[in-house]
């Protein structure tokens, strides 16, 4: 089957919603082919005018939809499942992007048999440069996975995982953009502590971030080579990079994206 030859509901299109909605446009899925949901009217109203998709509600979308990208909060989910749940012919595809929520949550809540794909994406989809990991529940095939491959792929790069790593996963490139976003805010505050002006220190960061990013994906190179490229005796890297371990940023770095493993665990034991 081509792109485009099902019909797929964006269940809850906030800001995750939103950025599938718009990269399965900008890929060329036709708008005919496209549903959305929203809770409250204004915000059905924006999604339409923004993007000439049809908002439902959510039993019309289940009805008329092949696949259901559910993207609701993991708090939010238990309700909208006792809403829809019973009523979603067990053929539909249903793709879960709550984060923390294991398929095993979903299938309890939907027919027997129902086949559910777990998909961690994020926010980088904005610019079709989204890393999504994508896992099979108990009844999703490989076909399903395909497909939802086929949904994720214009939106940036897609890795399969088994299930049980999703949280690892949602610690590490699910919150991920976060921490880059706040390492570039510190360094630009340290670029102004050093006397360059505010824009000069930003364009400064964010085209190095940009050329190491690159440089990562491109040159196959492990990040220590590249830093030690970097990095020459007795030089000005290694005096910041002895303050960096000083600080334990590396330390730092383990404990938080084991807090985020934690609170993904936490919210999915508090939606059951
Ligand atoms: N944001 C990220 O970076 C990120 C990254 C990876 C994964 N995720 C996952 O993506 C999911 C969505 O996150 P988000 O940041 O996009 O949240 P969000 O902006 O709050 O979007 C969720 C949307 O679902 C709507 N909603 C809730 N219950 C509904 C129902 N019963 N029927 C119809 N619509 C309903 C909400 O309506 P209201 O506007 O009325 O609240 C809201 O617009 C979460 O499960 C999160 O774990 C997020």
């Amino acid at each position: 089957m081509a792109v485009g030859d099902h019909t797929v509901a964006v269940i809850g299109a906030g800001k995750i919603g939103e950025l599938m909605l718009s990269g399965l446009l900008r890929s060329g899925w036709p708008v005919g082919r496209l549903l959305a949901t929203a809770r409250r009217p204004i915000r059905a109203e924006e999604l339409a005018t923004r993007y000439g998709v049809r908002v439902v509600d959510n039993l019309t979308a289940v009805g008329e939809a092949d696949v259901l990208a559910i993207s609701v909060k993991p708090q939010d989910a238990g309700a909208l499942l006792d809403e829809i749940g019973p009523k979603v012919p067990a053929d539909k595809l249903v793709i879960s992007l709550c984060a923390g929520l294991p398929t095993s949550f979903f299938n309890r809540r939907l027919p027997e048999g129902t086949p559910v794909v777990r998909v961690m994406t994020n926010t980088p989809a904005l610019v079709d440069q989204a890393m999504s990991a994508i896992s099979a529940g108990a009844h999703a095939t490989g076909e399903h996975l395909a497909l939802a491959e086929e949904m994720f792929t214009p939106l940036g790069a897609t890795v399969r995982v088994p299930e049980s790593q999703q949280d690892a996963v949602t610690a590490l490139s699910g919150s991920g953009p976060a921490y880059f976003y706040l390492l570039v805010e510190a360094m630009v505050d340290a670029g102004i502590l050093l006397g360059l002006p505010r824009q000069v220190a930003h364009e400064l960061i964010v085209q190095t971030a940009i050329g190491s990013a690159v440089m990562l994906r491109d040159s196959g190179e492990h990040p220590v080579k590249l830093r030690e490229a970097v990095t020459s005796p007795a030089g000005t890297t290694i005096s910041a990079i002895r303050e960096l371990e000083n600080h334990g940023v590396r330390a730092a770095m383990l404990a938080a994206l084991e807090a985020a493993r934690d609170r993904a665990r936490e919210l999915a034991a508090q939606s059951e």
